[in-house]
């Protein structure tokens, strides 16, 4: 597979986004809401990087199947979502898309009434947004293409991957 992101610099990318979040929470503590399953290899990167009072909290939104680019019924899960009144909460994602995963979890988090809410994804896709909707941090811009590795799969395989690679699309 065509490598788009190789190993080194994601690690290299997570550790600037490490360092703005820490600087802009300045030891607030926070919530940290990872989206099962895709953020799971972002998250345990970035939270080693950050010295701040953390908790970790996971949902689980799921709206794709396989590598189809027509979203089905999006599911939310939030059994593992602690209280998050009074909290400053960062709401991780794999990829922003065209937006629906993150706008839905967006709704929800906010009835829990934190006291911040921001988002960060690994990586964004261009051109294919639908919802307006601003990452306040975000690794990596990519091209509209469907991508695996480093927690983001093709039918739950090549998540493992160190790297960032394109899914070759069948002839
Ligand atoms: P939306 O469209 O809601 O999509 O922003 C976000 C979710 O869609 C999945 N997704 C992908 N998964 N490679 C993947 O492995 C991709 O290129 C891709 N594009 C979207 C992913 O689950 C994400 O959370």
């Amino acid at each position: 597979m065509e490598v788009l992101i190789p190993a080194d610099r994601i690690q290299r990318r997570i550790d600037e986004l490490g360092r703005q979040i820490q600087h802009d929470y300045a030891a607030q503590p926070i919530t940290i809401v990872g989206v099962l399953t895709g953020s799971l290899i972002f998250l345990a990167d970035l939270v080693r990087r950050l010295d701040l009072p953390l908790r970790i909290a996971l949902i689980q939104a799921s709206s794709y199947r396989g590598a189809t680019t027509t979203p089905g019924a999006l599911r939310i899960q939030a059994d593992l979502v602690p209280d998050l009144r009074g909290r400053h909460v960062l709401l991780l994602d794999d990829i922003l898309d065209t937006g629906q995963t993150l706008s839905h979890l967006i709704r929800h988090l906010e009835t829990l009434e934190p006291i911040s809410l921001r988002i960060a994804v690994l990586l964004r896709k261009l051109g294919r947004q639908s919802i307006p909707l601003e990452p306040h941090y975000c690794g990596f811009e990519i091209p509209d293409r469907f991508v695996v590795g480093y927690g983001l799969d093709y039918n739950d395989e090549y998540r493992h991957l160190p790297h960032i690679a394109v899914l070759p699309t069948p002839s």
